[in-house]
């Protein structure tokens, strides 16, 4: 039997870590680091440092790296795209637990903020470990996912009184605002689809790189901080060569559905 953890870290400050990630840390021989190339190496460097910072310094482990598969971001049919990126990255992920992990070690991986959000890990191991050809089990410590680092930037909630809150994406508000809910909160935006909402009466909280050093937060009117927002990712990006960025939605009164 191998073991695998699937440990939330957070959104890029070492010290979103919980007690449960850091308990976690203490039990795992191997750490899998899926190399991605753009915003890449950092992201990698902040995973190491989550290491040397929480494992007790009398405890051996070791670092198995791997290339994640590429994809193309913009294709029409985005379902079946990610469909395809998974099945690759399975066959990556099997390739590691068959040769980077001996029996009955416990091999992790460190997943950026929360597990259960926008992160395929879970259901990858889950399949493989249905799949049965392997022999493990696997455990999941859950995150501080970036939206709630963002609300607690921002000192405010996701939700307004009794309300709800669509946790969404940048590819579905272009499509439309969420029906039956007066609060989004918006990840993986690779087009401003803010500016969708231009005309309506909605605040944002918009957060870029939120918990890092670079961390940038633009909060108002959306209609009075769109154009500086997208002013401000366009920069953002061309500086870092790559951007991290989450917005929280509120519509105002008269505007809900
Ligand atoms: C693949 S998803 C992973 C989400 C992650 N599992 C979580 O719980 O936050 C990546 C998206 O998360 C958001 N994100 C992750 N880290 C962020 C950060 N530090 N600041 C702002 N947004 C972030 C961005 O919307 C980014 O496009």
């Amino acid at each position: 039997m191998k073991r695998i953890a699937i440990i939330g870290i957070g959104a890029g400050d070492p010290e979103h870590v919980t007690i449960q990630a850091i308990n976690a840390l203490n039990r795992v021989d191997v750490f899998f680091l899926l190399e991605k190339g753009d915003e890449k190496s950092q992201l990698i460097e902040l995973r190491k440092e989550v290491c040397r910072r929480y494992i007790a310094k009398d405890r051996v482990y070791r670092f198995a790296d791997a290339t994640s598969p590429d994809w193309a971001r913009d294709t029409p049919d985005y379902l079946a795209t990610v469909g395809d990126l998974n099945r690759d990255k399975q066959a990556v992920f099997e390739r590691l637990f068959a040769n980077e992990l001996k029996d009955g070690e416990c091999g992790a991986f460190l997943v950026w903020g929360d597990p259960s959000l926008y992160d395929s890990t879970i259901r990858i191991v889950e399949a493989i470990a249905q799949a049965g050809a392997q022999d493990i089990e696997f455990e999941v410590i859950a995150g501080i996912s970036s939206i709630q680092a963002l609300a607690a930037r921002c000192k405010t909630t996701l939700n307004s009184i009794g309300g709800a809150v669509a946790i969404t994406t940048g590819r579905r508000l272009s499509a439309g605002w969420p029906e039956g809910f007066e609060n989004a909160a918006v990840m993986l935006d690779a087009r401003d689809a803010y500016k969708s909402l231009a005309g309506r009466d909605v605040d944002i909280h918009w957060g870029a790189y939120v918990g890092m050093k670079e961390e940038i937060v633009i909060s108002g009117k959306l209609a009075d901080v769109a154009d500086e927002i997208a002013r401000v990712r366009a920069q953002a990006r061309a500086q870092h060569g790559w951007i991290m960025d989450s917005y929280l939605l509120r519509l105002n009164d008269r505007e809900k559905n």
